[in-house]
């Protein structure tokens, strides 16, 4: 709302899981919301405005695209929108060429990445890493909007950290739920465990992340090598177990590489030298 009582008006494109997540928040926070999708079939959430013409949708002053990737979104745009809020997933290359285009067209850019499911878009949990434009302009109305850069290409790579982490750890769990399966534990038994130690690796973290700062990887706590012998050990048993076998037998590959290259009294962190 402006200071003549008028409401700001937003477009977004894209009305999948995601995108009637962020139009339902935009109109409980009381803007005037158009929407635009490819097919019919979607439902237009209760409050907002559809449009078939993409030049319609451009009329806002703020237009939000969520769509599958940026392959599709790019031949949608134009150089008509005023400010594009980009919240589609891709690439740090992917999102630096969109801002590059955006400055060419003299279309104001902010790229942002939802790290949240659609049921949390509009709570303070929903949190929405941006980068480019300091303005979020709209962003507050998803959740807590964080600004991690001047960059456009950062929003996309804190993204797919985070995201590379969540797929590593989810995929621990289930080569773990799969293996102890086998003697009929189930995960209701062990995911209490499970939950506690994920805790209490978090708290590891800091120190692991200035010991690759620092490249100093002197320990007095657990050396590379004891746990090389216990992902042999692990990789073992999953086969023993008649499990899948291929993730801890990559991280015995890739921990053991950076044993072989001299690290084997040293922490954990080292593995890093071997990643990079
Ligand atoms: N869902 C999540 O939990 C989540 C979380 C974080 C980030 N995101 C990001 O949000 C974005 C959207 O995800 P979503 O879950 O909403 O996906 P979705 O439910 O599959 O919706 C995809 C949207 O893209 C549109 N689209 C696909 N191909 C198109 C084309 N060629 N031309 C025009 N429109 C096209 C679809 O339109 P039609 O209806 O015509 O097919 C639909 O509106 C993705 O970049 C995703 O990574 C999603």
């Amino acid at each position: 709302m402006n200071a003549m009582g008028i409401k700001k008006t937003v477009s977004v494109l894209g009305l999948g899981r995601m995108g009637s997540a962020l139009v339902c928040a935009l109109v409980k926070k009381g803007y005037d919301v158009t929407v635009w999708n490819r097919s019919a079939d979607k439902a237009t959430p209760a409050g907002a405005k559809r449009v078939d013409e993409l030049e319609e949708a451009f009329a806002a002053e703020v237009v939000v695209t969520c769509l599958t990737s940026y392959e599709v979104q790019q031949p949608l745009l134009s150089k008509n929108i005023r400010t594009l809020v980009n919240l589609t997933s891709g690439t740090p290359a992917e999102a630096r060429a969109t801002a590059r285009w955006a400055a060419d067209n003299g279309v104001e850019y902010v790229d942002g990445v939802i790290m949240a499911v659609p049921p949390q878009i509009g709570t303070p949990g929903a949190r929405i890493l941006f980068s480019g434009n300091e303005n979020h302009y709209v962003l507050d109305a998803f959740g807590e909007p964080v600004h991690v850069g001047q960059d456009a290409g950062l929003a996309a790579m804190y993204d797919l950290g985070l995201l590379g982490i969540m797929w590593a750890t989810f995929a621990g769990y289930l080569q773990a739920v799969a293996l102890l399966g086998t003697e009929g534990i189930t995960p209701r038994q062990f995911t209490p465990m499970v939950a506690q130690w994920l805790n209490e690796l978090g708290g590891m973290l800091p120190e692991l992340g200035e010991e690759t700062q620092h490249r100093n990887y002197e320990t007095e706590v657990s050396a590379l090598d004891i746990n090389v012998a216990g992902l042999r050990m692990l990789t073992e048993t999953n086969r023993e177990q008649g499990v899948d076998a291929a993730l801890p037998q990559a991280l015995h590959d890739l921990y053991r590489r950076a044993q072989e290259q001299g690290h084997g009294t040293h922490s954990i962190a080292s593995v890093i030298e071997v990643i990079r």
